[in-house]
């Protein structure tokens, strides 16, 4: 749980209406910014070592020796993860697929400098689409796009996700559509701020490789960053939704 000193200045930059029909907000408390979903806390610029940590895992398990990664991230938030991605000496090139356009044109503004501007690195594409919709169409194409690292931060996990549709990322279906864009020996990785332990198993017989990251945070339980790789299989037919 993050926590923040209540007489910090509270403004609210914007108020608009999201892409799940309910309020988007872009708050600066103090120094900070914060965003919020349906009155739900999606994500703020106070800390981010977790989200930051999920590229870094990932980037890290990666077979030695491999040439120039490829990145894909569900959801620009703050931009913490897609900055990590873009400082890391063996990225090449970072995607980012995010649902809400406002959250994307907020990064032309003051909320742009808490991550340095990723969306306007040439190396760095970001793509306004509901990731799940993306997936279905990216991974169903006769030559998907291939990633070394594939990195999804766009819940509060497996078990908590901001909106219904987002729950197929967590199950096999969402599984064989991220597992169909993985290049050769990439990775996987899924941000949830608690374990899930269901979520794990499943990752577990689809897998030959899971690691499970638990990042401490201020208070309560920790965030849990968990890293796929070596899947089992691919199924070329199930890909198609
Ligand atoms: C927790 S924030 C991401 C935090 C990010 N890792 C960072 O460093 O700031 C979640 C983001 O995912 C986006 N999101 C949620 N559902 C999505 C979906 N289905 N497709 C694409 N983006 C989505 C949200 O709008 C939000 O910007």
């Amino acid at each position: 749980m993050k926590t923040r000193d209540t007489t910090e200045e509270t403004v609210t930059l914007a108020r608009v209406t999201g892409e799940t029909g309910g309020d988007l907000v872009l708050r600066r408390v103090g120094a900070h910014y914060e965003i919020y979903s349906n009155g739900v806390f999606l994500m703020d610029t106070r800390d981010g070592t977790s989200e930051r940590e999920m590229v870094r895992a990932s980037l890290g398990a990666l077979p030695p020796g491999r040439s120039l990664a490829r990145v894909l991230i569900g959801g620009l938030g703050v931009g913490f993860s897609a900055r990590e991605a873009l400082n890391h000496p063996r990225v090449a090139t970072v995607d980012v697929v995010e649902l809400e356009p406002h959250v994307i044109d907020w990064h032309d503004g003051e909320l742009g400098e808490a991550a340095d501007r990723v969306h306007l690195d040439p190396r760095c594409r970001v793509y306004n689409a509901d990731i799940v919709d993306w997936l279905e169409e990216t991974a169903g194409a006769a030559r998907p796009p291939r990633y070394d690292a594939v990195c999804l931060d766009t819940d509060n996990g497996p078990d908590w996700t901001v909106t219904e549709g987002n729950g197929r990322l967590y199950e096999a279906q969402g599984l064989e559509w991220l597992t169909r864009l993985l290049a050769p020996g990439g990775v996987l990785s899924f941000w949830s701020a608690n374990a899930v332990p269901a979520f794990e198993e499943l990752l577990r017989g689809r897998f030959a490789s899971v690691e499970v990251v638990e990042v401490p945070v201020a208070r309560g339980v920790p965030d849990t960053v968990y890293l796929a790789s070596a899947p089992y299989r691919v199924s070329a037919r199930t890909c198609s939704g």
